[in-house]
């Protein structure tokens, strides 16, 4: 595809970057021309993944994103690098397999603060200087285990990808007076390390096997829908999830 999607010149931290869908979407926007402040708590597999941007003005910054402050510091170095902030996307995320009488409070708080407070302490902290330059797209990561309510010991998960839709539709109604989109893309399976490493070979065949397209997405494939949903042409798309699961669900 030719197109850049106004990409160029923008500023855009991409959370999640050392592999996966965060790695993906980095990749494409660095493609694409923008300047990326690529964040992962994983520094050393963030150094390698971000060593493969094209392009210039790039920034890595290892960062747990689960700790609200780090997300201020997250946006407040790409202010001091770039001055100015366009997009976010808010891609890290954890998924922890454990059956009911399994899940303890350590094990709810990690996945709730790693997926939802990290995406609610980012998105108010990314607003401020989008809404100061009256432009802004932000792109949350949920999952299709929002509306399923979650298989195979994901209970907490699709508690905590629930949240992530509903701080999308606040921040949505808040920030659209100041000319700024912000959406959700839902995933139903990607093939990246959370499905290879969390889910059987058997487990991935009877979801895909339930979809009229009958495949996993690849990362790159969503990364392009990030793209789209963070360009000028997505200008009045805003609280909205979108549905990426080859058909698995249609509502
Ligand atoms: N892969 C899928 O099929 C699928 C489906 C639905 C939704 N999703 C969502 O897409 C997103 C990316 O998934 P993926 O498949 O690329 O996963 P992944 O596990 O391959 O990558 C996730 C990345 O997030 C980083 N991360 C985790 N916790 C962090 C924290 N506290 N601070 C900073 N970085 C942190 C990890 O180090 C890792 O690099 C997640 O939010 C996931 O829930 C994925």
């Amino acid at each position: 595809m030719s197109t850049d999607f106004g990409l160029p010149g923008r500023v855009a931290i991409v959370t999640g970057a050392a592999r996966g869908l965060g790695a993906a979407t980095a990749q494409l926007f660095a493609r694409f021309g923008a300047h990326v402040v690529a964040c992962d708590i994983d520094g050393e597999a963030l150094e390698k993944s971000a060593a493969g941007f094209e392009g210039e003005g790039h920034l890595a910054l290892a960062f747990d994103l689960s700790v609200p402050e780090n997300c201020e510091s997250l946006v407040a170095r790409t202010l001091e690098r770039h001055n100015r902030l366009d997009i976010l996307v808010n891609v890290a995320g954890i998924i922890e397999r454990l059956q009911l009488d399994e899940v303890d409070e350590a094990a709810w708080t990690r996945t709730m603060d790693a997926n939802v407070k990290s995406q609610f302490f980012l998105c108010r902290a990314a607003a401020e200087p989008m809404k100061a330059a009256g432009w802004g797209r932000i792109v949350n990561f949920t999952s299709q285990a929002a509306h399923s309510g979650g298989f195979y010991g994901t209970s907490v998960y699709a508690v905590s990808k629930g949240g992530v839709v509903s701080l999308t539709k606040n921040f949505a109604r808040l920030l659209g007076p100041h000319n700024i989109t912000v959406n959700a893309i839902a995933p139903a399976l990607v093939d990246t390390r959370m499905i290879s490493e969390g889910m059987s070979a058997d487990e991935i065949a009877s979801v895909t096997g339930a979809m009229p397209m009958g495949r996993m997405a690849e990362a790159g494939e969503i990364a392009m829908a990030v793209a789209f949903l963070a360009s000028d042409s997505a200008a009045t798309i805003t609280g909205h999830t979108l549905d990426i699961n080859g058909g698995l669900l249609m509502r």
